[in-house]
């Protein structure tokens, strides 16, 4: 019976932290990372540009000014309406699962477990809204959005320009 008590203690533990809300140093941990990591450079229009003084409301709508590339054409999603849409398993698997460029990817991969539920915390907590950003093509397609272009001009294809 003595031996029972411990693992009923763990057991309890597990419970509750699966239920757990966040702590407000885990939301506060969230928008740290959110903040140092440059998410809102792509995810949130205008925010480099405004040198960050876009409403925090506002963080993390998506955009869909497209990237375009070698991969095609990428736009930095909605990631309110993404991780509203997602359990914390869900949200771990996506990030291992990685994508398409510009994303950091690998960035966001190295992150510790803590940090990246810390994020998911941050994000759900400011609540689902905006319109998800235009779905990604494949290369050699029309494309119908404001996009720019990450293909590098090289020096010989400029040589006649000048
Ligand atoms: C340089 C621009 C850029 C930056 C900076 C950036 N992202 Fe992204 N992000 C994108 C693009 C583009 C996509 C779409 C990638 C794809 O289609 O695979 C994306 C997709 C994602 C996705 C997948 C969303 C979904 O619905 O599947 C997650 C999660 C994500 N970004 C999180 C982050 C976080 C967290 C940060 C900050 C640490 C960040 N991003 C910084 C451009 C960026």
């Amino acid at each position: 019976m003595k031996a029972l008590i411990p693992l009923a203690i763990s057991i309890l533990t597990l419970s509750t932290n699966l239920t757990a809300q966040p702590t407000t140093d885990e939301l506060e941990r969230g928008r740290y990372l959110i903040k140092v990591g440059g998410c809102n450079d792509c995810h949130t229009p205008g925010y480099s540009q405004s040198m960050g003084k876009t409403e925090e409301q506002q963080w993390l709508m998506g955009s869909d000014i497209g990237f375009a590339g070698p991969w095609g054409v990428s736009y930095a999603s909605n990631l309110r309406l993404t991780v509203n849409g997602m359990t914390e398993q869900q949200w771990m698997d996506r990030i291992s699962a990685g994508g398409l460029p510009p994303m950091p990817w690998p960035a966001l991969q190295a992150m510790t477990e803590e940090d990246k539920t810390a994020l998911y915390h941050y994000i759900r907590d400011m609540g689902a809204t905006g319109s998800a950003a235009p779905a990604a093509l494949p290369p050699n397609t029309a494309i119908t959005t404001p996009y720019v272009s990450l293909d590098p001009i090289f020096p010989e294809a400029l040589a006649g320009e000048r």
